[in-house]
């Protein structure tokens, strides 16, 4: 199979030793990414903490945001809540909830417009051409800009918009069900105002929102200690913008992929060449040499998982659609997992995305999200095409969620 390029994502950096861009070490590389993500020395940007039931002290208590000191035992909170699901139950509960949507949006009973209110202003949007066929089709035109005056999205004759309808919306609703918040449905734009609010830098309207949002979802959640109550909802919000990002790069890139392309490795494929989440940050607690450069103490890193997937030094062809890695000979004739020097190495096996981070800190919801997202992903590859309309997203500084993006009924 010729599978198809994926060029990076506007603003993606090449991939290269640290540089100082703006106040920040900008992280490109594979293996540097790594070796600060698993050195103690850097950690993550602590948060302050606020008055009780408040987003302040949502983030001040989640493990998330936490100092080295209180990072393990918060951890363990949210990965204990965690292990009471099951991702194969996950998995088809998201697949009925999609195909429940989809048969009453089918059937016009409902609209699939997108949950613009919970996500404050889209100022500054941007636009990307829609996927006319993916990897099935060779790709093409994925990554470019465009600057059409498409209407926004919403129930129109044969189409619906997949970010409100069902990216948004499944994968927390099946979550919240099984963590046990009262209301789940209700439960879904509360968690989406907290998340885009969640990261430094909210306009104080999102946050006022987000206060809001955090007491309701206090208020649906089953009783418990303040510290699990905190992380039980971080789990929501950690996975509400990253898991809907997922979905939408998967069906923006492969939901006119031939059958035969299984959707776990459509996902694996996507969270390396179009990653929800693009970078994460750390703190130097010292003075660090990285890669040869000299980091100063309270120095901030910008760790971009997008270039670092992209990285020639573990992925050959690092800009082309390949499911499963490198499984076929290149184009240079080696065969599969070989070396430049045609050695069979380990280093060359198919290296997983960065896309989930890594180390103690590394994403604990993986196979959560990865369940949750196929169940979406594989009915809509059932039953829908692509529109071929753009796609847009909200600007962010790590995150990468299409706001509206739309596909056909088959
Ligand atoms: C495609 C979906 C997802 C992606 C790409 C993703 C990615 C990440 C990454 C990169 C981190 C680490 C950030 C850092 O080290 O700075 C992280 C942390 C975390 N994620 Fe995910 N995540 C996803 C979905 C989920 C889901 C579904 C859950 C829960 C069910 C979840 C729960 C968490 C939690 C609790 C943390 C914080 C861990 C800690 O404090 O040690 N994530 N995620």
């Amino acid at each position: 199979m010729n599978w198809p390029m994926i060029p990076p994502a506007p603003d993606t950096p090449p991939c290269g030793p640290p540089v100082p861009v703006d106040g920040d070490w900008v992280v490109t590389r594979h293996a540097d990414v790594v070796a600060v993500l698993t050195d103690p020395r850097y950690v993550v940007p602590v948060a302050p903490g606020g008055p009780a039931g408040t987003l302040a002290w949502l983030r001040g208590t989640v493990s998330r945001f936490s100092a080295p000191d209180r990072h393990p035992g918060r951890r363990a909170l949210g990965v204990a809540a965690l292990r009471d699901l099951d991702p194969d139950e996950l998995r088809d509960a998201a697949t009925r909830l999609t195909t429940q949507t989809l048969d009453r949006l089918a059937a016009g009973w409902i609209d699939s417009g997108p949950l613009g209110a919970a996500r404050g202003g889209d100022a500054g949007e941007r636009q990307e051409t829609g996927n006319r066929g993916g990897p099935a089709a060779g790709g093409g035109g994925v990554g470019e800009r465009q600057e059409t005056g498409d209407p926004a999205g919403g129930a129109r004759a044969g189409r619906m918009e997949v970010m409100g309808a069902l990216a948004r919306r499944v994968p927390l609703e099946v979550l919240a069900a099984r963590l046990g918040l009262a209301d789940p449905a209700a439960a879904v734009p509360a968690v989406t105002a907290v998340a885009a609010a969640y990261h430094p830098g909210a306009d104080p309207a999102a946050v006022a929102r987000a206060d809001r949002a955090v007491a309701a979802l206090l208020a649906m959640s089953p009783p418990a200690p303040a510290e699990a109550a905190a992380n039980r909802i971080g789990l929501l919000v950690q996975a509400a913008d990253a898991t809907a990002g997922l979905i939408g790069a998967a069906v923006r890139h492969g939901l006119a992929a031939p059958a035969a392309l299984g959707t776990a490795d459509l996902l694996a494929e996507v969270l390396r060449l179009d990653p929800p989440v693009r970078a994460t940050r750390r703190v130097a607690t010292g003075a660090t040499r990285l890669a040869g450069r000299q980091i100063g103490p309270d120095a901030t890193l910008l760790l971009r998982f997008d270039a670092a997937n992209r990285d020639p030094a573990v992925h050959p062809d690092p800009d082309r659609f390949r499911p499963g890695g490198p499984d076929q000979a290149d184009h240079a004739g080696r065969p599969a997992g070989a070396g430049r020097n045609g050695h069979l190495a380990l280093a060359h096996r198919p290296v997983r995305a960065l896309t989930f981070g890594a180390g103690t800190r590394g994403c604990p919801g993986e196979r959560h999200a990865l369940a949750l997202a196929a169940g979406v992903v594989e009915v809509l590859r059932a039953r829908c095409r692509p529109a071929g309309t753009p796609v847009r997203y909200a600007p962010h500084p790590t995150l990468r969620v299409p706001t509206s993006l739309e596909v056909m009924f088959r």
